[in-house]
């Protein structure tokens, strides 16, 4: 047989590498899950992306797509399948599988249905990438996040849920838009609940370091005249509104993901509200997953900031863990 061309260009020195230490696996070629694999593949965060649906024509589709816009995004290599051999030795592996809210539906209205969905899902990835690192996106996160380490059996640092990083993000979003300073200038966290019974943490909320509540100490509560509060209305609302406008939340999610596989993949010991299993933080004696500041590396989470909050603050979050651990005793495995 003659030689072909790539014979005649090329003589192998060493074998290619056949896997990167970076490979991102996304779950879920929906809304959610493509807008996290966009973000990821055009920030540079991942030279390698596995995608994995039950739809096999949607998923061929979504590779291909991607696959020829190649030349603009430093030739990181994608790939697709039905079968999760194709997730062999993912870093991380992110989770968006599952129904979405429809309008009016909460996100705790889908609990049973994605937690069916997750049996057949968790123990088939942490096989084929027994050092992983879950990031948990399907709704309710929180919830499915406590599921996903129940059947992982990964250490709990292993196994994280996007939670309110997303919120945060709004609110300062929201805040810049009051303000007219930058959202990376807006210093203020949503913890708790991704979801309707999140916290928001106004005695923290500063720019530069001078505190909004002591500007106005009754920033936040009722008696505010300038209604602060409704910004954290408008955060708890964010989804439902986007969801009513055009069906479904797909952009800020995916940059919010990318933004955690960054500082997990870089190993950056950044600070970000993610879900984690409480431990006692704030007096929360319940085992529930519920977002709190922690520092993301390369092993997960590695701490969790003991932020000081109010009395008040506190009795909210309990409120969340109290919402939780009940939709918990109802699940069945
Ligand atoms: N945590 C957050 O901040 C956040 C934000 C937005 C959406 N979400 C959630 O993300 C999830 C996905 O939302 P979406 O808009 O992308 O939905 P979507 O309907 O567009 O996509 C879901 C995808 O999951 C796939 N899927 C279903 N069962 C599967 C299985 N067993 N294995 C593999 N894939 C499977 C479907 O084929 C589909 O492609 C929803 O639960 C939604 O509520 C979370």
């Amino acid at each position: 047989m003659s030689a072909t061309i790539k014979d005649l260009l090329l003589y192998e020195v060493a074998p290619p590498v056949a896997s990167t230490a970076n490979k991102v696996t996304v779950v879920g070629v929906g809304m959610v899950g493509m807008a996290c694999a966009f973000s990821i593949l055009t920030q540079n965060v991942s030279n390698e992306v596995a995608l994995i649906d039950v739809a096999a024509d949607k998923l061929a589709g979504e590779m291909m797509d991607l696959q020829h816009g190649s030349a603009f995004i430093r030739n990181a290599k994608i790939l697709a399948s039905t079968d999760f051999s194709v997730t062999a030795g993912s870093k991380l592996c992110i989770v968006t599988a599952g129904a979405r809210q429809q309008p009016g539906e909460s996100r705790l209205d889908l609990v049973q249905r994605n937690t069916n969905i997750f049996k057949g899902i968790i123990p088939k990835l942490v096989e084929h990438s027994p050092d992983t690192i879950l990031l948990i996106v399907s709704n309710p996160v929180d919830i499915l996040t406590y599921v996903a380490w129940k059947l992982s059996g990964l250490p709990k640092h292993r196994v994280i849920g996007s939670g309110t990083n997303l919120d945060s993000s709004r609110f300062r979003f929201l805040m810049s838009q009051r303000l007219g300073v930058a959202p990376t200038s807006c210093h203020g966290w949503i913890i708790g609940e991704h979801g309707d019974s999140s916290v928001p943490v106004w005695s923290g909320v500063n720019i530069a370091g001078v505190r909004l509540r002591e500007l106005n100490p009754a920033i936040g509560t009722e008696d505010d005249t300038e209604k602060w509060s409704d910004l954290h209305k408008d955060v708890v609302n964010s989804a439902y509104e986007v969801i009513k406008l055009k069906g479904y939340t797909s952009w800020a999610i995916g940059l919010s993901c990318a933004s955690l596989a960054y500082s997990i993949l870089r190993n950056t010991s950044n600070v970000h509200a993610v879900s984690t299993l409480v431990n006692g933080d704030h007096g929360i004696k319940q085992q529930v997953y519920l977002s709190l500041p922690c520092v993301l590396t390369s092993n997960g989470i590695s701490h969790v900031v003991k932020q000081i909050l109010t009395k008040d603050e506190e009795a909210k979050l309990q409120e969340s863990a109290d919402v939780m651990h009940a939709v918990q005793q109802d699940l069945k495995f």
